[in-house]
Protein backbone atom coordinates (compact mmCIF):
# COMPACT_ATOMS: atom_id res chain seq x y z
CA UNK A 1 0.00 0.00 0.00
CA UNK A 2 1.43 3.72 -0.95
CA UNK A 3 2.13 5.92 1.95
CA UNK A 4 -0.07 8.01 0.58
CA UNK A 5 -3.39 5.19 0.55
CA UNK A 6 -4.82 5.68 4.15
CA UNK A 7 -7.99 4.43 5.50
CA UNK A 8 -10.12 7.26 7.63
CA UNK A 9 -13.45 6.54 9.64
CA UNK A 10 -16.29 8.19 9.12
CA UNK A 11 -19.84 7.96 10.80
CA UNK A 12 -23.07 9.32 9.91
CA UNK A 13 -25.02 10.65 13.22
CA UNK A 14 -28.36 10.32 13.74
CA UNK A 15 -29.36 13.80 12.18
CA UNK A 16 -28.22 13.00 9.34
CA UNK A 17 -29.74 9.12 9.06
CA UNK A 18 -33.19 10.70 10.22
CA UNK A 19 -33.00 13.43 8.04
CA UNK A 20 -32.52 11.33 4.99
CA UNK A 21 -29.61 12.46 3.59
CA UNK A 22 -27.38 8.91 4.42
CA UNK A 23 -27.23 8.79 0.29
CA UNK A 24 -26.88 12.75 -0.32
CA UNK A 25 -24.08 12.33 2.30
CA UNK A 26 -22.51 8.81 0.72
CA UNK A 27 -22.44 10.06 -2.64
CA UNK A 28 -20.66 12.99 -1.92
CA UNK A 29 -18.07 10.61 -0.86
CA UNK A 30 -18.18 8.14 -3.38
CA UNK A 31 -17.94 10.47 -6.39
CA UNK A 32 -15.00 11.80 -5.20
CA UNK A 33 -13.31 8.00 -6.26
CA UNK A 34 -12.60 7.00 -2.69
CA UNK A 35 -13.70 3.27 -2.07
CA UNK A 36 -16.00 2.44 0.93
CA UNK A 37 -14.15 -0.22 2.80
CA UNK A 38 -17.01 -0.95 5.42
CA UNK A 39 -20.23 -0.26 6.84
CA UNK A 40 -22.16 -0.86 9.46
CA UNK A 41 -25.76 0.71 10.86
CA UNK A 42 -25.78 0.46 14.52
CA UNK A 43 -27.25 2.28 17.62
CA UNK A 44 -23.57 3.55 19.68
CA UNK A 45 -23.90 2.41 23.08
CA UNK A 46 -22.11 4.33 25.92
CA UNK A 47 -18.57 2.00 25.79
CA UNK A 48 -18.36 2.57 22.03
CA UNK A 49 -19.04 6.22 22.64
CA UNK A 50 -16.39 6.66 25.69
CA UNK A 51 -14.01 5.16 23.68
CA UNK A 52 -14.61 6.81 20.36
CA UNK A 53 -15.11 10.28 21.82
CA UNK A 54 -12.19 9.29 24.76
CA UNK A 55 -10.42 12.80 24.24
CA UNK A 56 -14.14 14.35 25.34
CA UNK A 57 -15.45 12.75 27.99
CA UNK A 58 -14.48 14.73 30.66
CA UNK A 59 -15.53 17.98 28.46
CA UNK A 60 -18.47 20.01 29.34
CA UNK A 61 -20.46 19.07 26.17
CA UNK A 62 -19.78 15.61 26.54
CA UNK A 63 -23.30 14.13 27.91
CA UNK A 64 -24.69 16.03 25.38
CA UNK A 65 -22.88 15.12 22.38
CA UNK A 66 -23.34 11.55 23.78
CA UNK A 67 -26.95 11.59 24.26
CA UNK A 68 -27.35 13.20 20.69
CA UNK A 69 -25.18 9.92 19.21
CA UNK A 70 -27.74 7.76 20.96
CA UNK A 71 -30.86 9.37 19.57
CA UNK A 72 -31.01 7.21 16.69
CA UNK A 73 -28.75 4.54 14.76
CA UNK A 74 -25.49 5.59 13.24
CA UNK A 75 -23.58 4.31 10.22
CA UNK A 76 -20.37 3.79 10.43
CA UNK A 77 -17.95 3.69 7.47
CA UNK A 78 -14.52 3.22 6.63
CA UNK A 79 -13.19 5.03 3.43
CA UNK A 80 -9.81 4.40 1.80
CA UNK A 81 -7.60 6.40 -0.74
CA UNK A 82 -4.87 8.26 -1.38
CA UNK A 83 -4.75 11.26 1.86
CA UNK A 84 -8.14 10.13 2.60
CA UNK A 85 -8.19 11.33 6.03
CA UNK A 86 -7.32 14.82 4.05
CA UNK A 87 -9.77 14.73 1.85
CA UNK A 88 -12.51 13.10 3.75
CA UNK A 89 -12.42 16.16 6.02
CA UNK A 90 -12.02 18.47 3.25
CA UNK A 91 -15.66 17.53 2.01
CA UNK A 92 -17.25 17.44 5.44
CA UNK A 93 -16.10 20.52 6.26
CA UNK A 94 -15.51 22.82 9.87
CA UNK A 95 -16.78 21.28 12.72
CA UNK A 96 -19.26 23.61 13.00
CA UNK A 97 -21.71 24.27 10.46
CA UNK A 98 -21.81 27.79 10.37
CA UNK A 99 -18.19 27.83 9.88
CA UNK A 100 -18.18 25.32 7.02
CA UNK A 101 -18.06 26.43 3.50
CA UNK A 102 -20.78 26.14 0.91
CA UNK A 103 -19.92 23.19 -1.02
CA UNK A 104 -18.71 20.97 2.01
CA UNK A 105 -21.83 18.41 3.18
CA UNK A 106 -21.74 20.32 6.86
CA UNK A 107 -22.11 23.57 4.65
CA UNK A 108 -25.07 22.51 2.50
CA UNK A 109 -26.65 20.67 4.87
CA UNK A 110 -26.45 22.39 8.13
CA UNK A 111 -25.57 25.93 9.69
CA UNK A 112 -25.92 26.12 13.27
CA UNK A 113 -23.05 27.43 15.45
CA UNK A 114 -21.49 25.48 18.91
CA UNK A 115 -22.93 29.21 20.64
CA UNK A 116 -26.77 28.73 19.53
CA UNK A 117 -26.67 25.19 20.49
CA UNK A 118 -24.92 25.97 23.59
CA UNK A 119 -27.47 28.65 24.50
CA UNK A 120 -30.16 25.96 24.06
CA UNK A 121 -28.56 23.34 25.68
CA UNK A 122 -28.08 21.40 23.09
CA UNK A 123 -25.74 19.11 21.23
CA UNK A 124 -24.61 20.98 17.42
CA UNK A 125 -26.39 18.56 15.16
CA UNK A 126 -23.37 18.27 12.49
CA UNK A 127 -24.35 15.38 10.80
CA UNK A 128 -20.94 13.38 10.30
CA UNK A 129 -17.85 12.27 12.01
CA UNK A 130 -14.67 12.55 10.39
CA UNK A 131 -11.50 11.37 12.08
CA UNK A 132 -8.56 13.91 11.85
CA UNK A 133 -5.37 12.42 11.67
CA UNK A 134 -4.00 9.35 10.87
CA UNK A 135 -3.06 8.06 14.84
CA UNK A 136 -6.97 9.33 15.31
CA UNK A 137 -8.27 6.64 11.85
CA UNK A 138 -6.41 3.81 13.16
CA UNK A 139 -7.87 4.24 16.68
CA UNK A 140 -11.17 4.81 15.11
CA UNK A 141 -11.62 2.15 12.56
CA UNK A 142 -10.54 -0.21 15.20
CA UNK A 143 -12.70 0.64 17.92
CA UNK A 144 -16.03 0.58 15.40
CA UNK A 145 -14.71 -2.53 12.91
CA UNK A 146 -13.18 -5.64 12.87
CA UNK A 147 -10.18 -6.42 10.40
CA UNK A 148 -12.48 -9.02 8.46
CA UNK A 149 -15.55 -6.30 7.90
CA UNK A 150 -12.90 -4.13 5.91
CA UNK A 151 -13.28 -5.08 2.07
CA UNK A 152 -10.67 -4.68 -0.42
CA UNK A 153 -11.76 -4.49 -3.74
CA UNK A 154 -11.12 -2.40 -7.35
CA UNK A 155 -13.89 -0.11 -7.67
CA UNK A 156 -14.33 -0.16 -12.11
CA UNK A 157 -13.36 3.55 -12.56
CA UNK A 158 -9.63 2.52 -10.32
CA UNK A 159 -7.33 3.56 -13.15
CA UNK A 160 -8.91 6.91 -14.06
CA UNK A 161 -9.14 8.16 -10.15
CA UNK A 162 -5.43 7.09 -8.49
S1 LIG B 1 -12.87 17.87 15.59
O1 LIG B 1 -13.67 18.00 14.37
O2 LIG B 1 -12.88 16.47 16.10
O3 LIG B 1 -11.52 18.39 15.40
O4 LIG B 1 -13.59 18.81 16.58
P1 LIG B 1 -13.32 19.15 18.11
O5 LIG B 1 -13.43 20.60 18.23
O6 LIG B 1 -12.09 18.48 18.60
O7 LIG B 1 -14.61 18.51 18.75
C1 LIG B 1 -14.66 17.17 19.10
C2 LIG B 1 -16.05 16.60 18.96
O8 LIG B 1 -16.92 17.17 19.92
C3 LIG B 1 -18.00 17.79 19.29
N1 LIG B 1 -18.17 19.07 19.99
C4 LIG B 1 -19.29 19.43 20.57
N2 LIG B 1 -20.45 18.80 20.66
C5 LIG B 1 -21.42 19.45 21.32
N3 LIG B 1 -21.30 20.69 21.86
C6 LIG B 1 -20.13 21.35 21.79
N4 LIG B 1 -20.01 22.55 22.34
C7 LIG B 1 -19.08 20.70 21.11
N5 LIG B 1 -17.82 21.04 20.85
C8 LIG B 1 -17.29 20.00 20.17
C9 LIG B 1 -17.65 18.00 17.85
O9 LIG B 1 -18.80 17.92 17.03
C10 LIG B 1 -16.68 16.88 17.61
O10 LIG B 1 -17.36 15.70 17.28
P2 LIG B 1 -17.20 15.06 15.84
O11 LIG B 1 -17.93 13.76 15.95
O12 LIG B 1 -15.74 14.91 15.57
O13 LIG B 1 -17.90 16.04 14.93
Amino acid sequence: MSDHLERTFVALKPDAVKRGIVGDVITRLERSGMRLAATRMLRADDEILEQHYSEHVDKDFYEGLRDFMKEGPVIAMVWEGVNAVANVRKLVGDTAPREADPGTIRGDFAHVSFEHADSEGKAVKNLIHASGNKEEAEKEVSIWFDDAEIHEYDRADEEHVQ
